[in-house]
């Protein structure tokens, strides 16, 4: 990804302005300090504008499809306008629909109710849970991690050869690794999944905050990606995508909203029309306020440029990246090599520290905020870590004590909103703490370590 020496300059200059960039925490040794926010991958902060945005349509804010008064026609043209903003940002083809959902999680189980009779699902071990377990109902294989992207889209077309070409198949890949950060081959697995007469399903949630993603310029069938983390935290998400199966699908919920008719029989049943736009998966009132959050930081994000923003991210990853190789106690996880290209989500272990606990003195004495955990991807995180399934607890839950053996891995991860000084302190904070170790006692308090005081 290159960009002029002149832009990438000024672009380093400047993060977006997000909510909470002054906010300032407690720290257990004293004093306080502005808030690191680095974890961006489970919610970055809402952009400014998206904000700003928010707060002006709020007194305006009404129902949607569902009131002749002037706000309720103002709500409803805001709602349908987010959705056309959304199909472009997304490159949609004409005849796509844009579905809005609750998140990135709801748009893929929306979408595995969709799945027209006898399809097979297709889908990488190394995926997030949100992609890996909504096929449960379908006939699922779970491909094994492969070692390098190449050997990715190998082991797709191995696995898609075997099956009935003639019946329905769908693949589902992720854009970048919410552990690792590492982009996957989408455009190169999109090709061989419809070589092989199989529909896709581009899990984009960790990819779209960071890079331009375009369901024409990727060729994938359907993009699910999620609000909150695209700087508009306000609880809706996308399925963007082929109409066909949507339309020919039970709605994803029944109700008002999604029924275009409905009349008693004269047998005293119902008789329903659905809609077979995208309304048939929106039944009950809409989120109108993440919606338009959502068209929102669609705007904001291609107004900045992703030149731009991929060049100031590249620089905050070449930061951390450095500043970790300097630190030989730490391990970058990683399932396609150090020099894969990523998105700015590292995770990592620190010999002789538990994971939780690291976290947790990166909290309490820098006000640095992390994840530590197995990040909601237990498969892959396991396979990178080489430890044994049985002895890992639930999602981000840790289950040694502080001082004991790493189970699990921090990560840091940021964004079009984190000034330089937040990863630098970052940096400074794991050399310092692998040096010297935590200055202050922890415990573990419900499966999280705390500080002891
Ligand atoms: C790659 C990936 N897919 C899906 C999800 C699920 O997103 P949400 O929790 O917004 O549904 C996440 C969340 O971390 C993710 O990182």
């Amino acid at each position: 990804m290159s960009v002029s020496t002149a832009a990438a300059d000024r672009s380093l200059l400047a993060p977006l302005p997000v909510l909470g960039r002054d906010v300032t925490v407690p720290l257990v040794t004293g004093g306080e300090v502005t808030y690191a926010a680095l974890d961006y991958a489970a919610s970055a902060p809402a952009l400014q504008r998206v904000w700003d945005d928010v707060a002006a349509y709020a007194p305006y804010y009404g129902s949607v499809h569902r009131g002749a008064g002037y706000l309720s026609q103002l709500s409803t043209d805001l709602f349908e306008n987010a959705r056309r903003t959304v199909a472009e940002f997304l490159g949609c083809r004409p005849s796509d629909q844009v579905v809005f959902t609750r998140s990135t999680t709801d748009s893929l189980n929306l979408l595995a109710g969709a799945l027209p009779a006898g399809c097979r699902v297709f889908v990488f071990e190394t995926e997030h849970h949100a992609s890996l377990l909504p096929w449960r109902n379908a006939h699922v294989t779970y491909l094994d991690a492969p070692g390098s992207p190449a050997q990715a889209v190998e082991t797709l077309e191995r696995a898609l050869a075997d099956r009935d070409p003639h019946g329905p198949a769908l693949v589902c890949v992720t854009g970048a690794s919410n552990v690792t950060g590492e982009l996957w081959p989408v455009r190169e697995l999109a090709a061989a999944a419809h070589a092989h007469g199989a529909r896709v399903v581009l899990d984009a949630a960790q990819l779209a905050p960071h890079h331009p993603v375009s369901v024409t310029d990727l060729d994938v069938d359907w993009i699910a990606f999620s609000g909150h983390k695209l700087y508009a935290p306000f609880g809706a998400g996308v399925l963007a995508g082929r109409a066909d199966w949507l339309r020919e699908a039970e709605p994803y919920l029944a109700g008002g909203g999604a029924s275009r008719r409905v009349a008693r029989r004269a047998d005293g049943g119902v008789d329903v029309e659905w809609h077979d736009t995208a309304a048939r998966h929106e039944a009950g009132s809409p989120n109108v306020i993440g919606a338009y959050a959502i068209a929102s930081a669609c705007k904001a994000l291609t107004e900045a440029g992703f030149d731009t923003l991929v060049a100031r991210e590249q620089h905050l990853i070449g930061k951390v990246r450095q500043g970790l190789a300097a630190v030989p106690e730490v391990k970058v996880l990683s399932l396609f090599g150090d020099e894969a290209p990523r998105v700015g989500v590292l995770s990592f272990v620190v010999a002789g520290w538990n994971s939780s606990h690291f976290a947790a003195a990166l909290s309490a004495e820098y006000g640095i905020g992390v994840r530590d955990g197995l990040f909601c991807a237990h498969p892959l995180v396991r396979t990178l870590l080489g430890s044994d399934p049985q002895t890992q607890g639930e999602c981000g839950a840790p289950e040694a004590a502080p001082g004991e053996k790493s189970l699990n891995a921090v990560r840091v991860s940021f964004g079009a909103g984190t000034p330089d000084e937040h990863v630098e302190r970052f940096v400074r904070a794991v050399r310092e703490l692998v040096r010297d170790g935590a200055k202050w006692d922890y415990r573990t308090e419900d499966g999280r370590c705390v500080p002891a005081v």
